[in-house]
């Protein structure tokens, strides 16, 4: 398996867009493995392609082992090329985090309910409904994708704030 090393801010492949993979082959599933081995290990709920230095349009989610609880049975969701085809008018507003923002954390809004179409790990047409925690984890690694982070929705001011805490962080290598 692929040892992954997640990369944080301000590392400019989180700023960059991913492209399209052609199909979902052996060497995509293999990228997933090591991908979701290293959202498990960090731990987190949800990585994307981007995050670990890489530009093609992969991510994978598991909402089941938020918090630490290893109690719950892994239930990932892999997907290639995912794309929003709806979101509600209604909106939501959780607190997100991000492994390559480490530590810090911010409540963002976004649309309530989304349904995205995707490949998935046999390479499978599929779309999958969120709502919750799952419509946000799913629309930030989307957006990780397109070079978003979750950041870009505060104003520069806090942006700015929680950017200087990461270097800090860094400095003192505690991260
Ligand atoms: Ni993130």
């Amino acid at each position: 398996m692929i040892d992954y090393k997640i990369i944080t801010v301000p590392d400019p492949v989180l700023k960059q867009q991913a492209q399209p993979v052609n199909k979902v082959d052996d060497a995509i599933r293999v990228q997933m493995d090591g991908m979701l081995r290293a959202m498990y290990d960090a731990p987190g709920i949800g990585l994307a392609a981007n995050q670990v230095n890489l530009l093609n349009r992969v991510l994978v989610m598991d909402l089941s082992r938020r918090d630490d609880e290893v109690s719950e049975d892994p239930s990932p969701i892999y997907m290639a090329n995912p794309e929003i085809i709806y979101e509600s008018e209604e909106m939501s507003v959780m607190e997100e985090g991000c492994l390559s923002i480490p530590r810090q954390y911010a409540d963002i809004e976004r649309p309530a309910m989304v349904r995205v179409k995707y490949l998935d790990y046999n390479g499978n047409h599929s779309e999958l409904e969120a709502t919750g925690l799952l419509s946000h984890c799913v629309q930030h690694e989307i957006d990780h994708l397109n070079g978003v982070l979750f950041i870009d929705y505060l104003s520069s001011l806090k942006r700015n704030m929680i950017l200087k805490k990461v270097k800090k962080l860094k400095k003192q290598n505690l991260l």
